[in-house]
């Protein structure tokens, strides 16, 4: 199969490294050669031991040999009307731009079925961890009801350096991008928008309607401190930043937030750059999925297993995807419960030593002014309501919702 791709950067020149230097291997598992014959890039690769490249998307589009693409230059312009002519050309389209299929997935589905090509899109969510075709082929058979995962590599790596070294935000974020992890503007990263957009598309996915990321609430990781964490190491616990999605018998609840997880939650131990992904169906009970969450060769290996996937099943559509949710179907994340960690200034805490609380002061100069509070559940009117009547006056310095199952 002759196949193109668009976007040279970190995952493209995975891509190309995979398939030329598995060839043989990738021709026994799919049963054809595959030929990489166009690299769409505004950027000059000189040294490059591709021979292939053009500026211009028009010689992908009107080569009528090349049968798949694999978009992987990210946002969504242009990669979006770009992605939409290839599949109304009839062109297979493979990618791992999470941002295109959380915003337009819908549509872009719906024209490859029309087309009988295929959108597949592994890579988008969890790096080289299987997990979308898990979704929609191996767990079909069960009703799933949550989806709860360390779904961005950059943030689970720079907790995981605030956790087990002490660094500061600012140093950990430099060595995720030093290690190729991060977004180009790792904003997206820190907060939370990458998430988000992950675990958009596994509620989708898992539970057949569409959730637009854009309902989400989603808060990130930039206002965590190493006080936080030091709290939350006392309570036995470790800071995480994920996305989750329940769905109820009224609609699905999904929000991105860091939360803190006990050290027995399933999810407590992934540490650096790995992703986990917890999904709990009725029957099934709970699969954990785990791997490298972002770099190169992981995110490409998944694009790559896309395009074996298509090889495989050559001149027939995939059946996967879901349908417009009805108006009302993404609940307000705010009516669900937690138990929240609430850091506040002051030395008196005993009027908080009840049925419920735990309250945590630390040692130390520095913590001497200062405790935290761990509340029984409540939603988030609650939670203000608490504050506003037994926090009045008081110095509030963070709030971190708990997550124990
Ligand atoms: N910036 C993303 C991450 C890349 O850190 O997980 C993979 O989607």
């Amino acid at each position: 199969m002759k196949i193109a791709i668009m976007g040279f950067g970190v995952v493209g020149s995975g891509i190309g490294e995979i398939v030329s230097s598995s060839q043989e291997s990738l021709k026994r598992k799919c049963g054809e050669d595959i030929e990489i014959v166009k690299i769409l890039d505004l950027r000059d690769f000189p040294d490059s031991k591709f021979k292939c490249f053009t500026k211009d998307f028009n010689d992908i589009l009107n080569d009528p040999e090349i049968e798949l693409v694999a978009e992987v230059m990210g946002g969504t312009k242009p990669a979006y009307d770009f992605t939409k002519q290839l599949l109304l050309a009839g062109k297979n389209v493979v990618t791992y731009n999470k941002e295109l299929v959380a915003k337009h997935g819908t549509e872009l589905l719906e024209i490859a079925k029309e087309k009988n090509v295929n959108y597949l899109f592994e890579a988008s969510v969890g790096g080289g961890i299987p997990i979308i075709r898990p979704l929609y082929s191996s767990l079909v058979s069960n009703e799933l009801t949550d989806v709860i995962g360390i779904l961005n590599g950059t943030t689970n790596y720079i907790l995981t350096k605030m956790i087990k070294d002490g660094e500061t935000f600012d140093v950990a974020l430099k060595g995720a991008q030093e290690n190729g992890y991060a977004e180009k503007d790792p904003t997206a990263d820190v907060e939370g928008h990458d998430t988000c957009r992950k675990i958009a598309i596994l509620a989708s996915l898992a539970f057949g309607k569409y959730v637009n990321s854009e309902d989400i609430q989603t808060e990130g990781i930039t206002k965590i401190t190493l006080q936080d964490v030091a709290y939350a190491n006392e309570f036995g616990g470790v800071i995480k930043l994920v996305g989750m999605a329940e769905k109820t018998e009224d609609g699905v609840y999904a929000r991105v937030c860091p939360v803190i997880l006990k050290k027995d939650h399933p999810l407590s131990g992934i540490d650096d750059v790995f992703n986990g992904i917890l999904v709990r169906g009725e029957g099934l009970g709970d699969v954990m999925f785990y791997g490298r969450g972002a770099g190169s060769l992981p995110t490409a290996s998944a694009v790559v297993s896309d395009i074996v996937e298509i090889i495989k099943h050559k001149g027939s559509h995939i059946v996967l995807g879901w349908v417009n949710g009805e108006d009302g179907y993404l609940k307000n994340a705010n009516d669900q419960a937690f138990r929240f960690y609430i850091r506040v200034k002051g030395s008196d805490s005993a009027e908080f030593c009840r049925e419920g609380f735990n309250v945590i002061a630390l040692d130390g100069d520095e913590y001497a002014d200062e405790f935290a509070i761990f509340t029984p559940k409540m939603t988030a009117a609650e939670l203000e309501e608490f504050k506003s009547s037994s926090l009045s006056g008081r110095d509030i310095l963070g709030t971190i919702r708990l997550v124990n199952e």
